[in-house]
């Protein structure tokens, strides 16, 4: 009861607040309270993800009530909860993993109250009657851009037989399976590749620090080729490891990662990494415009990717277009 009437207190003044930076809030949105589940803090993607959102709000004049779940999901279930208990007007969340949500969305459901998910995915049998829209990546056209850069470089390369060690995310969560999934099915056909092995950092510096110590304890940095990371914070401690050890990154071994943070695309720039697939955090403005939308009654996409690509040391890295967020 306290932490709700805390929530209360904070959304009134963030209401207040709204209209002081940036363009002038809309005052007709004052009355709008959006819930934000955030998942964790695990990186510098989620960090800048987190900024839009509240940004976002902001620009709109809603009210935020944002909880930050540290990577546990049943802190989120307990945050979309309040949400609930607190009558907001659109719950927005980030589930950590895309099973076990049914319970707590179909609560949100019998109250009313529609959900847009950000940035991941829910699996579900009722997954279409549980969210009214999802904006964010599509991570399964990241997993191929990471493949099919791959093919580009052996063939540059003119390499025959290519070892890749997968350092992935999140178990279960969707840009893990769907980043390994779109890149699987883009080196499937290619018999020069070989994925010897996929072990998780769950999107954390430290744990990809961890992995690439254990994968070079296993194949020795002669046994492996390729390292292919779901997230620049993994890649940033792989690339500590690799240097500590003497091996030269993006030359004794290629590196290919995703997101396209400032310091991932300056080591891309500096030749310490060979690809950055884009993942853009940047979701706040898209999600706020949809909730403005659903309030006033109009139809709203189910589905929004941002634009995305890729940087790589095949491609003119002077151009002002490569920039980490
Ligand atoms: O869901 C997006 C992923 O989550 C980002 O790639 C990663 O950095 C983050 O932690």
């Amino acid at each position: 009861m306290r932490k709700i009437a805390i929530m209360v207190l904070a959304v009134i003044l963030l209401g207040l607040l709204g209209g002081c930076a940036g363009k002038p809030a809309d005052p007709e949105n004052r009355a709008i309270v959006v819930g934000f589940s955030q998942l964790g803090a695990e990186s510098s993607w989620r960090m800048a993800n987190t900024k839009s959102v509240e940004a976002a709000a902001k620009q709109y004049g809603f009210g935020l009530m944002m909880e930050n779940a540290n990577q546990k999901q049943e802190k989120q279930i307990d945050a979309i909860r309040s949400f609930i208990a607190y009558r907001v007007d659109v719950i927005v969340f980030s589930p950590i993993v895309e099973t076990g949500w049914d319970n707590v969305l179909n609560e949100a459901k019998q109250a009313n109250i529609p959900v847009i998910l950000v940035d991941r995915m829910i699996e579900s049998e009722n997954a279409d009657s549980l969210y009214t829209a999802i904006v964010g990546a599509d991570f399964y056209a990241e997993g191929r851009r990471a493949g099919e850069y791959l093919i580009r470089k052996a063939d540059a390369e003119k390499m025959d037989h290519v070892r890749i060690a997968e350092i992935s995310g999140t178990p279960d969560s969707t840009p893990m399976r769907d980043r390994q999934r779109g890149f699987q099915d883009a080196i499937r056909e290619d018999s020069r590749f070989e994925i010897i092995d996929s072990i998780s950092g769950d999107f954390l510096r430290s744990k990809g620090e961890e992995c690439m110590t254990y994968l070079l304890e296993k194949y020795g940095k002669d046994g492996i080729d390729v390292i292919y990371s779901h997230n620049d914070s993994m890649t940033l401690g792989v690339l500590d490891i690799l240097e500590k050890n003497g091996i030269r990154p993006a030359k004794d071994i290629i590196l290919i990662t995703v997101d396209g943070e400032k310091e991932a695309v300056e080591a891309l720039k500096a030749g310490r990494i060979n690809c950055v697939v884009q993942c853009s955090p940047d979701l706040g403005d898209e999600v706020m415009k949809l909730v403005q939308d659903l309030k006033a009654g109009k139809e709203i996409p189910r589905v929004t990717h941002p634009d995305e690509g890729a940087f790589s040391d095949l491609d003119d890295l002077t151009d002002p277009r490569v920039e980490g967020f």
